[in-house]
């Protein structure tokens, strides 16, 4: 089977302050010598396939290794393929197919969301941006389904998301924004973060319902429960670099590298 995602020696570096102003530079690599290769899911498999959670420690590289496979920030080196067509070589056109086929959840969901938005245009917009105003009835009854499937009690849909919404509500409305043009990846980084037990499973219902239907999915998460139950594989990030990868359920039980053990140790058990 042909890999939906592949990532080859994929390293990023920032410039450090001091190179900016003429110095002799600090440069973070914030990934390096990264490689993947994930697979599509299959339908109906029940929760598994091309599923694959990644944990590390604040500032470990996660966040920009998600904007780097999505092509946000640019590598120093490798390069990511979709669909076996390298990111390098795709034309502006080719990646703005590929961001319709990736959902893509940002960590931040207030600074993502645009402010003047109510949470029912938030989740529509993307809908919008591909079939323009012509398909507006299906887009906005989708809009609406997915609303309701991440429990949006109807009276926000007409507020603004920047204004009336509590955290974890701007991270499900977040969520419905990358899954309403049915994605077939999605890269969700810390979707759950800010949920409470009760929306938390919800959140996590949602995901497991559209692996099911054969949507792939890289999750960022310090939620275990949620690597478990949402994600076949797993693989662990310090400083940028792979420490340990495998299949989620020895990882999270048979922790072989002590870095994975005492980061393991530090988060919430159930
Ligand atoms: N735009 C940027 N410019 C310079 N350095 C950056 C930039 N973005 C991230 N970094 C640095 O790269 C490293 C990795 O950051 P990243 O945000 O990917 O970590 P993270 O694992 O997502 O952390 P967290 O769990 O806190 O979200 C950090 O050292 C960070 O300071
Ligand atoms: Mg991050």
């Amino acid at each position: 089977m042909t890999a939906i995602l592949r990532a080859t020696d994929l390293g990023v570096r920032f410039e450090g302050r001091r190179r900016l102003f003429g110095g002799r530079g600090d440069d973070v690599w914030a990934l390096k010598g990264f490689s993947l290769s994930l697979e599509p899911s299959l339908k109906g498999e029940g929760s598994v396939g091309g599923t694959l959670s990644i944990v590390g420690e604040s500032g470990s590289g996660k966040t920009t290794l998600l904007r780097s496979l999505l092509g946000l920030v640019p590598p120093t080196t490798g390069d990511v393929s979709f669909h076996d067509r390298p990111l390098s070589a795709m034309t502006a056109g080719e990646r703005q197919a590929m961001r319709r086929r990736c959902g893509y959840v940002p960590q931040d969901p207030y600074a993502s969301l645009p402010p003047t938005l109510t949470v029912l245009g938030a989740v529509l917009e993307p809908w919008t941006l591909v079939h323009g105003r012509g398909e507006r009835e299906e887009g906005l009854s989708r809009a609406k389904e997915l609303l309701v499937e991440m429990k949006l009690p109807e009276d926000l849909w007409s507020a603004r998301v920047r204004y009336a919404l509590s955290g974890g509500q701007r991270q499900r409305v977040a969520v419905a924004r990358a899954l309403i043009l049915d994605p077939e990846l999605l890269l969700a980084d810390e979707p759950t973060a800010m949920q409470d037990v009760s929306t938390r499973g919800e959140v996590l219902e949602v995901l497991s319902r559209r692996i099911r239907g054969g949507m792939s999915m890289i999750l960022v998460t310090h939620d275990l429960l949620l690597a478990r139950h949402a994600a076949a594989r797993a693989l662990v990030l310090r400083m940028g670099e792979i420490v340990e990868s495998g299949s989620t359920a020895d990882l999270l039980e048979r922790p072989a590298h002590p870095y994975t053990q005492s980061l393991l140790a530090a988060l919430p058990r159930l």
